[in-house]
């Protein structure tokens, strides 16, 4: 799942576990199951990112999904948009220990970041209902780009349920994916779920 990066993703899981529950940024009980359902599940999305692109991680806490993917992918350049004070200290912390080239940390709410800084893919996971994410996430995509949304098992509904916002957000082409369910018998963590949001290269966006 990491190959090359495996070194790297096993200093930032063992990060994770120590200074990560120690400042209250990952629970005590997710440490004997951070791979399956942090690192591994995280690393997942990187199914979906073209090579060479830019990758925002919207509300990014511990650096999840967008640590694991800068990672895993070297290519990407990441930048991790988080509010809190206590999370963005560990993020730029982590970044600076791993020795990350690729990663920007930015303190900011996702909405106070619109007309001013726009990605090819905005990611999430974890963050909030479909509507709220769109409206915070589908400003910061640019003309052609996507916006990944991992989701659980409530990924279809609320598609069905917040259609008409994100079509109004200028969001097309909705799907629910599963991506790594290739791979689901022989990796814990696969597969995860996505919801995925195109944005026309030219958009009709209000
Ligand atoms: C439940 S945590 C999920 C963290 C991480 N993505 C994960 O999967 O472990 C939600 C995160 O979203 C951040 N957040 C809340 N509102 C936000 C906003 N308007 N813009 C950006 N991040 C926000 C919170 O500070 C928090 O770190």
């Amino acid at each position: 799942m990491f190959s090359d990066a495996l070194p790297l993703a096993e200093r930032f899981a063992s990060l994770l576990a120590t200074d990560g529950v120690v400042r209250g940024l990952i629970g005590p009980r997710e440490v004997p199951r951070l791979w399956e359902r942090h690192l591994v599940n995280c690393a997942l999305l990187g199914l979906g990112i073209p090579r060479d692109v830019t990758v925002a991680d919207v509300g990014s806490g511990a650096g999840l999904p967008g640590l694991v993917l800068a990672i895993r992918r070297p290519d990407l350049r990441v930048t991790l948009v988080e509010p809190l004070l206590r999370r963005t200290t560990f993020l730029t912390e982590a970044v600076e220990q791993l020795a990350l080239a690729n990663v920007e940390v930015v303190r900011d709410r996702a909405e106070a970041l619109h007309g001013h800084l726009s990605f090819d893919v905005v990611a999430s996971r974890a963050v909030a209902p479909l509507d709220r994410l769109a409206r915070w996430c589908l400003p910061l995509v640019a003309p052609g780009g996507r916006m990944l949304a991992m989701k659980g098992s409530s990924a279809a509904d609320e598609v069905a349920q917040f259609a008409g916002v994100i079509h109004r957000l200028g969001g097309r082409g909705v799907t629910v994916e599963r991506y790594g369910a290739h791979l689901a018998e022989r990796v814990e963590g696969a597969p995860i779920t996505v919801v995925e949001i195109a944005v026309p290269a030219t958009s009709g966006r209000a």
